[in-house]
């Protein structure tokens, strides 16, 4: 009911009597004054005057009823720990595929090599349930998949050039603006569930913390809807993981600014330098060393000599 009243609000160049949302909606009058006193309480800046109700400012928010069709598989918490955690468990509990954990902040947001994620408001902060049916050995078609699903997204929306940084981080210039996290529980030799939880620095002041990093209204001068790209993103990624026979790895390329660049890479257990020759059919940069020879990289963070991104 909820995306059913914000959705008629949204469309509406006037405002909407009571009476007109009752009629459309086919609820009581009563029950219309509920859910607008729910919303308001949740932060919409409903008016109301005689003429009826008005949405003043769109807002920017993430709650279930802002993504139609969707409203069942979005779980959204005003702060958690990290939607990593919360994602696990609605997987265990056997959630469908694109199931999404989403939070206004996260305490305790985890990045890769067990770094912190700073997650204060008004960053994008979610993780995404997949259920692919692809072996193990192929997992790496849903990081990448995402990757460009990301990028084209945001490249769309906001007219930002971003680019990829091996393996799944999303740059602009230099700096990071997003970074991608994965989970994965299998059984025999498939996969049973990956999480893919995904941090996008959107209306937060990442450089505060963080100098090699850019948020979108930084670049952009002005805020904008977080709920966008979350949207764009899980229609294109359902479509796109749907669509067999893709080449992921070519569509990949086409966004990287890794390819040619002198390197650090941080593994575990090591770290090596040398220049980003190719990313190979199963998505492991091939890396050229100084003395010629090259070195398959299946996972590890990726640094550009220069920047340092
Ligand atoms: C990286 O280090 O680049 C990966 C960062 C991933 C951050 C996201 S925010 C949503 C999800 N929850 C977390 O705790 N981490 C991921």
């Amino acid at each position: 009911m909820k995306a059913k009243i914000i959705k008629l609000l949204k469309n509406a160049n006037t405002p909407l009597s009571g009476e007109i949302i009752c009629q459309d909606l086919g609820v009581s009058r009563v029950s219309v004054h509920k859910h607008i006193n729910t919303l308001r309480e949740r932060g919409y800046a409903i008016t109301a005057s005689s003429a009826g109700y008005t949405l003043d400012k769109e807002g920017d928010f993430l709650f279930p009823w802002e993504f139609e069709g969707r409203e069942s598989l979005i779980h959204y918490f005003e702060e958690t720990t990290s939607t990593m955690a919360v994602a696990r468990d609605l997987a265990e509990k056997g959630c469908p595929t694109m199931t999404v954990a989403v939070a206004q902040r996260q305490t305790r947001g985890r990045g890769r090599l067990d770094r912190t994620w700073d997650s204060r408001d008004g960053g994008l902060y979610f993780t995404v349930v997949l259920r692919p049916t692809f072996p193990i050995n192929q997992v790496y078609k849903v990081l990448f998949t995402a990757s460009v699903c990301l990028a084209g997204v945001i490249r769309d929306l906001t007219g930002i050039e971003a680019s990829v940084k091996w393996p799944n981080d999303i740059l602009v210039g230099e700096k990071k603006l997003t970074g991608m996290l994965s989970e994965m529980a299998t059984q025999d030799e498939f996969i049973q569930n990956v999480n893919l939880g995904i941090g996008v620095n959107v209306n937060n002041n990442p450089s505060s913390v963080e100098p090699n990093a850019v948020s979108i209204k930084e670049l952009l001068g002005r805020e904008f809807p977080r709920r966008e790209i979350l949207s764009g993103f899980l229609d294109r990624l359902e479509s796109r993981l749907e669509a067999s026979g893709e080449d992921v790895i070519a569509l990949w390329k086409q966004y990287t600014s890794t390819l040619g660049r002198p390197v650090r890479i941080q593994t575990t257990r090591s770290v090596l330098e040398g220049t980003a020759v190719d990313v190979n059919s199963h998505g492991s940069l091939m890396v050229e060393l100084a003395d010629g020879s090259l070195e398959e990289i299946f996972h590890g963070d990726c640094f550009y000599r220069s920047g340092e991104a």
